[in-house]
């Protein structure tokens, strides 16, 4: 019998992190001066991040994506990949990345057995970029896109967190380039989670708004049903009559609790059973105090049970949005960030 939460979702999906640390500041996600990092002495080794995977493949996980902070500023990120990637129980290997230092990594990252990459680009104009992320980067973030064909990696995505007055007059712009570059692109609806503390209802750009936007320019957006073993993904995905198909991913109005089976894990090994959770389980101290594998199992196993999480369908029945937690609380736990979560 597989393991299943108090609501019968099953353990598939952990998203790893494996640095709290980026190299830009994205105002959705970034927007402070200060923040407090994760000790470095508490960040999990390959070895021991390797070791839990292998714990949460004998209770079901089968996709593991790599996220940050910007995973690829963690050294050697390739030789983890490798001991991921020889986990047979792992059927789907992805890392989410903001495509900076991904003009240099590509090849090795398929080399070493990474299957898909998806790359945060919010938009195509530079001084934008300077003002949205704080680094002026984008040359090689698309410099990184252009790597991924040449390494030889398909099924490319691109996620574009959209912003009202930022950058929602790029939509179009967007879906272009995503269809010249072979990525299929994703809209994401801004989220009020973790410290998106400038996070307000009007700066959010909605799926049906994204939709009409779409169709008025280029005409209907035909709904396609979830492939094969995706249809716990939080994307809705849509094909226009020129063939091109994207997403969008609506987690802010229409969220998909009510079938995710992700869970995360933090450079410092503290496990997140929802994007929107105060509190996580401590992996990594039975880790270091040497608990068997059927030890930390069963503390895993414990965890999934008692899930009860439904973070984004609590926001939504708010009657009044607001960014979800002071600077105070941010400041105190570092966990709390969207950026240490893996986003
Ligand atoms: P695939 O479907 O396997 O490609 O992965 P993914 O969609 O999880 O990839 P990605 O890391 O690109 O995530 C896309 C976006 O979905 C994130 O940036 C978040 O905005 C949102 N998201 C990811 N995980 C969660 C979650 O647990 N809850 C909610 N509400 N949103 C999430
Ligand atoms: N709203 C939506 N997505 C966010 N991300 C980070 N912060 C937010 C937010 N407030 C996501 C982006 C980025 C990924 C790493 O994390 O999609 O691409
Ligand atoms: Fe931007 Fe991702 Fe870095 Fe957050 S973690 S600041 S979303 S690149």
């Amino acid at each position: 019998m597989p393991l299943q939460d108090t609501q019968g979702r099953p353990l598939k999906n952990l998203r790893l992190s494996v640095t709290d640390r980026c190299n830009l500041r994205c105002l959705y996600c970034m927007p402070e001066e200060h923040y407090t990092w994760l000790p470095r002495e508490d960040v999990l080794s390959f070895r021991e991040i390797s070791d839990l995977v292998d714990v949460f493949c004998d209770l079901g996980v089968d996709k593991v994506r790599i996220t940050g902070g910007e995973p690829l500023v963690r050294r050697d990120l390739p030789v983890l990949v490798e001991e991921l990637a020889r986990k047979r129980r792992i059927r789907d290997l992805a890392l989410t990345t903001n495509g900076v230092l991904l003009a240099d990594a590509a090849a090795d990252l398929k080399r070493a057995g990474l299957l898909r990459v998806t790359v945060s680009l919010d938009t195509l104009r530079p001084e934008r970029f300077l003002a949205l992320a704080r680094q002026d980067a984008l040359a090689r973030v698309l410099l990184g896109i252009e790597a991924l064909g040449r390494a030889g990696f398909t099924r490319t995505r691109i996620d574009s967190v959209l912003l009202r007055g930022m950058n929602d007059d790029e939509i179009l712009d967007l879906l272009d380039f995503g269809r010249e570059a072979g990525a299929e692109v994703r809209f994401i609806e801004y989220m009020d989670v973790g410290g998106a503390t400038r996070w307000s209802a009007g700066a959010v750009v909605a799926q049906g708004e994204i939709l009409r936007r779409i169709e008025e320019a280029r005409g209907p957006a035909q709904a396609l049903p979830a492939s094969p073993g995706e249809e716990s993904a939080p994307a809705k995905r849509f094909r226009l009559a020129d063939g091109t198909v994207f997403g969008v991913i609506a987690s802010t109005t229409t969220p998909f609790c009510a079938t995710c089976d992700r869970s995360r894990l933090t450079a410092d090994g503290t496990w997140y059973l929802c994007l929107y959770a105060r509190q996580g389980v401590d992996l990594k101290t039975p880790l270091r105090q040497n608990a068997s594998r059927e030890q930390l199992a069963r503390v895993i196993a414990a965890g999934w049970e008692k899930r009860a999480d439904r973070g984004a369908e609590e926001r939504l029945a708010l009657r009044e949005r607001a960014p979800p937690l002071p600077r105070q609380a941010l400041e105190g736990d570092p966990r709390l960030e969207m950026h240490t979560r893996g986003g």
